[in-house]
């Protein structure tokens, strides 16, 4: 079979979120596969600053550092995954009360990891996730302390720690209307204070069942419209049901052992696959028609064993959401993306 980052050469890099395993090069068919179908790479966790940053006075680089030359060594387009979230946030970070320690804490992570690799870091994802659902600020400990300043403070910062990386927002469901139009007064206003602010991350985490391809159409559109790049930084799509939406009985089983959240534990059914299938292309026909407008395709993992979603939000399900099966072969969905270049 083709590879992706071939067909889609012209229009917009085709990236994958790589973990120690990839890094490390312990698994070689999963990094025959990188190598062939990713020019772009995002670190799934080992960036985030409870591993890279876990007690006050100490760094901890090592996957980081892999991380980047991995992708120097492969010519791959390198993101930074991320400076400023509220989750996965170092144990001490938890204990500080007052602002004037919080912009302490923020101004040595961020001088410290974006100053390391400056220059070498494509794109940061500065800030993650700082919006709800509802178009409110995220009551996170950045907000409490330091209101919604926190974020130009969090872009200024790593603007000066690396002059040459590109600065995205990055969040979920900010494709839908209530928190896009927050998203985008949010950015006016960074780029009106004078903030350096290059692009939007449209995480991506979607599902077969639910997938509004008009809201992600119109963000493109708007998002490009105050003049900033938009990428799809953690494409996937989930095949399962919501626990939310399930009742009683089903909710407390086992999930493992539960045929209404865990459908399919052996394999996915054609008629899911052609689902899926159909989902994707019908995303990429967007991509497509917005290619100008796009600089990234990510997808949120190499192969569906490697998914995060195998796991959340409950523990211990199959889940099928990526274009490359557990035995690193393409899936029906890498096919219909493929088509729509004319090629396998
Ligand atoms: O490495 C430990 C392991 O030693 C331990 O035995 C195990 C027990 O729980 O945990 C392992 O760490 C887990 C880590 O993933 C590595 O697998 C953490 O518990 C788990 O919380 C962590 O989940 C990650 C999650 O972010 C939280 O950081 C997912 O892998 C990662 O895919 C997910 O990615 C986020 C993006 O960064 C931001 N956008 C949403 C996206 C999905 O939640």
């Amino acid at each position: 079979f083709g590879s992706l980052k071939e067909a889609f050469k012209e229009d917009f890099l085709i990236g994958t979120a790589l973990g120690a395993e990839h890094i490390l090069e312990k698994d070689s068919k999963a990094n025959e596969l990188i190598k062939k179908q990713f020019n772009a790479i995002t670190p799934e966790n080992h960036m985030k600053s409870m591993n890279i940053h876990p007690e006050w006075n100490r760094y901890d680089f090592f996957l980081g550092d892999k991380f980047v030359e991995y992708g120097q060594k492969n010519n791959m387009y390198v993101v930074g995954h991320t400076l400023v979230w509220h989750s996965q946030l170092p144990r001490f970070v938890g204990k500080i009360k007052s602002a004037d320690s919080l912009k302490l804490f923020m101004t040595d992570h961020i001088n410290t990891v974006a100053g390391r690799y400056a220059g070498k870091i494509n794109s940061w994802d500065v800030v993650n996730e700082a919006i709800e659902d509802d178009g409110t600020f995220r009551k996170s400990i950045f907000y409490k302390l330091l209101g919604e300043d926190f974020i130009k403070m969090s872009f200024d910062l790593a603007a000066k720690a690396d002059p040459k990386a590109e600065l995205y927002y990055n969040d979920y469901n900010n494709e839908q209307p209530v928190k896009r139009k927050a998203t985008i007064e949010m950015i006016k206003k960074l780029k009106a204070s004078g903030t350096k602010i290059d692009g939007v991350g449209i995480q991506g985490h979607w599902s077969i069942n639910s997938l509004k391809i008009q809201d992600i159409e119109d963000a493109i559109v708007e998002y490009s419209a105050l003049g900033l790049k938009v990428a799809f930084t953690e494409l996937d799509l989930t095949v399962l049901p919501n626990p939310w939406d399930l009742k009683g009985a089903d909710v407390n089983q086992n999930f493992e052992n539960s045929p209404k959240m865990n459908p399919y534990p052996k394999e996915l059914p054609d008629s899911v696959q052609t689902t899926l299938a159909q989902k994707y292309e019908e995303l990429f026909k967007v991509f497509l028609k917005h290619k100008d407008k796009i600089d990234r395709i990510t997808f949120w993992g190499v192969e569906d064993g490697h998914s995060w979603l195998n796991g959340w939000p409950v523990r211990g399900r199959t889940n099928y959401p990526l274009l490359f099966d557990r035995n690193f072969e393409p899936k029906k969905a890498y096919q219909a993306v493929m088509n729509l270049k004319n090629t396998k």
